[in-house]
């Protein structure tokens, strides 16, 4: 494992969320026309909703910034008629838990089109807009269930670039537990195909910030961090990123890490001769 990689592990959901905050938060600041890539998915509302508080009240300015998301189910785009309940797209999930409370210029934020009539085409000019961007200075990422990035469902290639992926058994019953049955919808009427920035991709943000909380992902975690990188966790190929990394955890999700209290031992030093 690289040296550059801290792993910082926080009491609950909560702390886990702040300190993740704190991380963007201080790049939009020491760079406020920064180019975030962003996630969607249950673990980073908390980390949005802190990102909010410091835009209220301490004045955090998104004017500047641009955002590409990490993914897109095929099929959906936003509609803003219907509840957002109902509009289970990951553009609609970053208007309402993001966007729409900071002032960041719509234009400026980049979901994967799921309405492309050519999906092949616009994942060629995802990259291609990442690219004219500058690249990506710091990517949010979850990890899934079955150790994906982004919707890099286990096998795909770790040099994988933006493109339709189709979705594994374990990725759509947890996204229909977190979302789709809790919105009413049936099993068999839940998008099974997305668009995903590659792993690939994802290596060439400048710095990667991965946050977990819960013991469902306490294996999938220890696997990505200290396991061997394999396609078949595609969130190992954290070991594999040359710049900065930064994993933040809650206690449950850092509960099967091997060298935990080293971790530990870690920030502490770094913290004490502030490095
Ligand atoms: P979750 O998904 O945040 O809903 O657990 C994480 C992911 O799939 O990356």
């Amino acid at each position: 494992m690289k040296l550059t990689v801290d792993i910082l592990i926080r009491k609950d959901y909560n702390e886990m969320s702040k300190t993740a905050a704190g991380f963007i938060a201080q790049l939009v600041q020491s760079k406020p026309d920064c180019v975030l890539g962003l996630a969607t998915g249950s673990t980073p509302i908390g980390t949005y909703r802190e990102l909010i508080r410091c835009h209220r009240e301490e004045g955090l300015d998104f004017s500047q910034v641009t955002t590409f998301n990490l993914d897109e189910y095929l099929g959906l785009g936003v509609h803003l008629d219907q509840p957002y309940s109902l509009d289970q797209s990951y553009a609609r999930f970053m208007y309402e838990e993001l966007i729409k409370h900071i002032n960041i210029k719509k234009e400026n934020t980049h979901v994967p089109d799921g309405l492309a009539k050519d999906p092949g085409k616009f994942c060629q000019e995802y990259e291609a807009a990442i690219k004219d961007a500058g690249g990506i200075d710091l990517q949010l990422l979850g990890i899934g269930g079955d150790g994906h990035w982004a919707f890099n469902e286990p096998g795909s290639s770790l040099g994988s670039r933006t493109r339709v992926q189709a979705l594994m058994k374990q990725t759509l019953d947890d996204n229909y537990e977190s979302f789709y049955a809790k919105a009413g919808f049936e099993r068999k009427n839940m998008p099974h195909f997305a668009i995903t920035m590659g792993v690939g991709t994802i290596l060439e943000a400048r710095n990667i910030l991965m946050i977990a909380n819960g013991l469902k992902k306490a294996d999938v975690v220890a696997q990505g961090i200290e396991g061997p990188v394999t396609a078949q966790i595609t969130a190992s190929a954290i070991q594999l990123h040359s710049g900065g990394i930064t994993v933040v955890l809650d206690e449950d999700a850092a509960s099967k890490l091997k060298h935990k209290e080293h971790y530990i031992h870690v920030e502490r030093m770094k913290k004490e001769y502030n490095l």
